[in-house]
């Protein structure tokens, strides 16, 4: 069984110290075997911030998976954004921005939907590329059948169900196409700064649902109607995902109600997919004092 931590968001510096340390605190008293970060690490992709974050990831007792999102590139200076714009995560985070990690139970693939440039005036969309898609199929093909395949992108795949009208990645089709073509089992991402669970179809017999995981903001102070949360993840090698989400109430990281999501999902799925422990991130409604 592999234990991973997921968090996404995490806007260094535009972040509650205190979460900070409450969450260095609780991964390194229980580390996972990757702590997978999906995106936005910074706020303005300022030096300061990037060696805040790199400081923070470093702090954590087990190796890190990071993909760059929309934030983690300047727009501030448009030289670098255009020409360099991942100068600053080589130096500080990765000299990876689409790494892969595996172990004897999974592949975790990274991909990296932050564009330097998009039609219009918004560039905070991320897209998936034609050839990026093209280039994954490779990076599938050399990696070992027999483990449960993970994709970690900022951008979300699906909107939420309360809020089905919020911007999704680019060809979020082909590339959800393209994950069920390689068997990808599960896809993590972030953004919206809100936790849900997606079960995408799959039309293919006996091929259980994609799980699509977002995870809200982990510690950055810019919340949308939720508190900061992150993820735990087990998998073993049949493909069981269980997920715990822990939410900050204020004062500590607590475990937070159960709810299944996905609606979209039909009722009689067969399945001998074991639906994963899904735990609702509290709604503004139930969050406590002074969130949200
Ligand atoms: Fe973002």
């Amino acid at each position: 069984m592999t234990r991973l931590v997921h968090m996404s968001d995490i806007h260094f510096e535009r972040v509650d110290p205190v979460v900070v340390e409450a969450l260095r605190a609780e991964i390194n008293a229980d580390p996972p075997d990757l702590i997978i970060v999906s995106g936005d690490l910074t706020q303005h992709a300022y030096r300061h911030e990037y060696r805040a974050a790199g400081a923070f990831l470093r702090s954590l007792n087990a190796p890190v998976l990071a993909v760059p999102g929309n934030h983690d590139i300047t727009y501030i200076h448009l030289a670098q954004r255009f020409l360099d714009p991942y100068a600053r995560w080589r130096r500080f985070i990765s000299r990876e921005i689409e790494p892969t990690w595996t172990d004897d139970t999974v592949a975790v693939v990274g991909l990296n939907t932050a564009r330097r440039m998009a039609w219009g005036f918004d560039w905070s969309k991320g897209r998936f590329g034609l050839r990026q898609l093209h280039r994954l199929n490779k990076r599938f093909e050399a990696l070992p059948k027999e483990l449960f395949r993970i994709v970690v992108a900022h951008h979300p795949l699906h909107a939420p169900e309360h809020a089905p009208d919020l911007d999704i990645v680019g060809r979020a089709d082909e590339a959800l196409a393209c994950f069920r073509k390689n068997g990808v089992g599960l896809v993590l991402a972030g953004h919206l700064h809100r936790g849900y669970v997606h079960a995408h179809e799959i039309a293919q017999e006996g091929l259980p649902p994609l799980l699509v995981i977002q995870a809200s903001t982990a510690t950055s102070t810019r919340l949308r109607g939720e508190p900061n949360a992150y993820h735990r993840l087990e998998v073993d090698k049949s493909g069981t995902v269980a997920l715990e989400v822990r939410a900050w109430d204020g004062r500590a990281w607590r475990q937070v109600a159960t709810r299944e999501q996905g609606a979209r999902r039909p009722k009689d799925e067969p399945g001998d997919f074991h639906r994963p422990q899904v735990v609702e991130v509290a709604g503004r409604e139930n969050a406590p004092a002074g969130l949200g």
